[in-house]
């Protein structure tokens, strides 16, 4: 388990579910740069810690899909800092499937991961801030749960239904806490080889960005950051893309061409 160099109980508390490696991991460096004190959890404990500024995260075990283990990273998040500020539910993915093809129980699986744990986790995150009187959660969608998502249709619809599921929470479990989804596009992390190819793959992809590039896991730590901060005190319910100005429309690469067009995108 990583140790914190200092400890400043003062200092606002995270929960990244999911932050050991990739995205998570940025987001909990950029909460500890921010100052704050962050636990993160997965089923592994990895062999090094995402530290930033001097300070480590905690680690906790956990495979999320179970319920009783969802609720006790929450636990184990007030055990350690005995306050829980941010919830950053960022655990999830699917590996590619036909939907013709695939199992009940894969499909049952990667809804249970990237929805139902979710849920669990906010659900026990929303008690605990309650009783504090303040707190921030945070779903990590996806773009492909805003678009069709063939290959991981499971996916897609779990991460859809994240983003419905805010604005009902919100409703809910206002004033005291606000609950928003941040939706990344494609994102760099060190499995980008794993999801999107070689690098001339890569770099073909980075092409159809508008920015030109990938998202880096420290561009959706900023996103989170902000949905955490008194920056963002009055937004509740709501999706913040970082996909990099998004995907163009598919028939735009089907050749029409109009003077409106060239125009604007040539
Ligand atoms: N990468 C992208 O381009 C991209 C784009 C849009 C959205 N996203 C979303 O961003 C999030 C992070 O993606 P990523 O690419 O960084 O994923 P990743 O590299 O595969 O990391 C996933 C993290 O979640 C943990 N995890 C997985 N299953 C778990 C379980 N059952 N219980 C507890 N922890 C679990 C993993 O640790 P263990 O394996 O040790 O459990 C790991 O820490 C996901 O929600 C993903 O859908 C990613």
């Amino acid at each position: 388990m990583g140790q914190m160099s200092t400890v400043d109980e003062s200092a606002p508390t995270v929960l990244v579910t999911g932050g050991t490696r990739g995205i998570g991991a940025g987001i909990a460096r950029g909460f500890l740069r921010a100052g704050a004190r962050v636990l993160v959890c997965g089923r592994t404990e990895p062999a090094e810690l995402p530290c930033a500024a001097g300070r480590t995260a905690l680690f906790t075990r956990a495979d999320i899909r179970n319920p009783e283990q969802a609720a006790g990273t929450v636990r184990r998040s007030i055990d350690l800092f005995h306050r829980l500020d941010v919830v950053v539910s960022n655990a999830g993915g699917s590996p590619y499937a036909a939907a013709a093809t695939a199992s009940p129980r894969f499909h049952a699986k990667v809804i249970e991961l990237n929805l139902i744990a979710p849920l669990h986790i906010a659900q026990a995150a929303n008690a605990v801030m309650q009783d504090q009187g303040s707190g921030s959660i945070i779903m990590v969608g996806s773009v492909s749960g805003a678009r069709p998502s063939p290959g991981t249709a499971a996916y897609g619809a779990a991460k859809a239904g994240l983003q419905h599921l805010v604005t009902s929470l919100a409703i809910e479990w206002g004033p005291a806490v606000r609950i928003n989804c941040v939706v990344p596009g494609f994102v760099a992390t060190e499995s980008v080889a794993e999801q999107y190819g070689d690098p001339a793959t890569v770099a073909a992809v980075a092409a159809t960005v508008p920015l030109r590039r990938l998202a880096t896991p420290d561009d959706v730590a900023q996103a989170c950051l902000f949905l955490a901060s008194p920056g963002s005190s009055y937004i509740s319910g709501a999706c913040l893309t970082v996909h990099g100005g998004g995907e163009p429309p598919a028939f735009l690469s089907a050749g029409v061409r109009s003077k409106l067009i060239e125009h604007v995108l040539l």
